[in-house]
């Protein structure tokens, strides 16, 4: 990734990295997210925890073969036991364990996701999570899709505002009535636009969507058209320096109707695959222009990437380079 863009692959702020409903008490998971080897397991207390893989002993991998115990993880190679905090509370056949411990990563759990916080310098989150589906019994149950991209986070979120995209790689004629409108608000940007989807039918039909963003790694499109309400949740996590996991969450409210709501589901989802593969082939294989040409059909490129640099540690050097 060093190559191709000119900012850290992993910047700050909240990471998806799993579904809550997949990590059951004492469950251990090795996971590697933001170029970190993770142990992600779900202590007896019930709250989802993250350390940093390797033992501060003799480096084994906590999430292969750790054990939980207690509101903590015992490793797997000589039984060193870390409590919730990651602190070493044990080691087998000694009265006093030596003063050592696991990095513990913070950890949330909101709208049906794990979340840790990455941040360059160690600094404590500045955000939260943005929670929805308050009311979770009204909803369908979330359907989802990972998929692994060869693209940066920054240049995936761009595609949100990138509108003159629309008609050429989704096939989406302009909606009757026109509207798109970017507000750029601390951590999140807030995109109002109408959309027309043509992706399955030729007629299209026309929706009113508001998409929110949290941070860099997570993006919420809201669908309200009387009487459907729909959620597409979308969590963007780097792995490595070459590769993003993007999660595609949708969920919507329960209409009376069980079938409609099915049928519903089931075309959005197909709809918001669809769309996302669409972008899979100029995403990974596009390079990173850092004065593109933009002219007045484009979004409001500039300002996001402006907005973006937020998310870097050496933001302001990269904003006067
Ligand atoms: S490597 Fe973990 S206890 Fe020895
Ligand atoms: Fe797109």
């Amino acid at each position: 990734m060093a190559s191709r863009y000119p900012f850290p692959a992993s910047p700050n702020g909240w990471f998806g990295i799993g579904a809550c409903e997949d990590l059951a008490v004492g469950d251990v998971q090795a996971v590697r997210y933001l170029g970190r080897d993770l142990a992600l397991f779900r202590g007896g207390d019930g709250t989802a925890r993250v350390f940093d893989a390797h033992c501060p002993h003799f480096g084994a991998h906590l999430g292969v073969g750790g054990r939980v115990c207690g509101d903590g993880i015992a490793c797997p190679f000589h039984g060193w036991r870390f409590d919730g905090d990651g602190a070493l509370v044990e080691v087998p056949g000694l009265d006093r364990p030596p003063r050592a411990g696991a990095k513990a990563w913070q950890v949330c759990e909101c709208n049906g996701r794990i979340f840790v916080w990455h941040h360059a310098d160690d600094v404590p989150p500045s955000f939260d999570v943005i929670g929805y589906r308050q009311d979770e019994s009204a909803w369908t149950p979330w359907r989802s899709n990972s998929y692994r991209v060869r693209v940066h986070v920054q240049d995936l979120t761009e595609n949100i505002i990138d509108r003159s995209h629309f008609s050429t790689v989704h096939d989406m004629k302009p909606p009757v009535l026109e509207h798109f409108e970017v507000r750029f608000s601390g951590t999140s940007m807030v995109v109002d636009q109408r959309l027309s989807v043509t992706a399955v039918s030729e007629v299209g039909f026309e929706v009113s969507t508001t998409t929110t963003t949290c941070g860099p790694g997570i993006v919420a499109v809201e669908v309200s058209q009387d009487p459907i309400e729909m959620l597409t949740y979308i969590t963007q996590t780097p792995i490595d320096d070459e590769l993003t996991e993007v999660t595609l969450c949708f969920s919507m409210k329960r209409l009376e109707d069980e079938a409609a709501t099915e049928s519903i589901s089931e075309l959005n989802d197909k709809v918001t695959n669809l769309q996302f593969s669409q972008d899979v082939p100029i995403w990974e294989n596009k390079i990173y222009r850092e004065r593109p040409i933009i002219t007045k059909v484009d979004g409001p490129v500039a300002q996001y990437r402006r907005w973006f640099r937020q998310f870097y540690s050496n933001g302001n050097e990269l904003l006067e380079s």
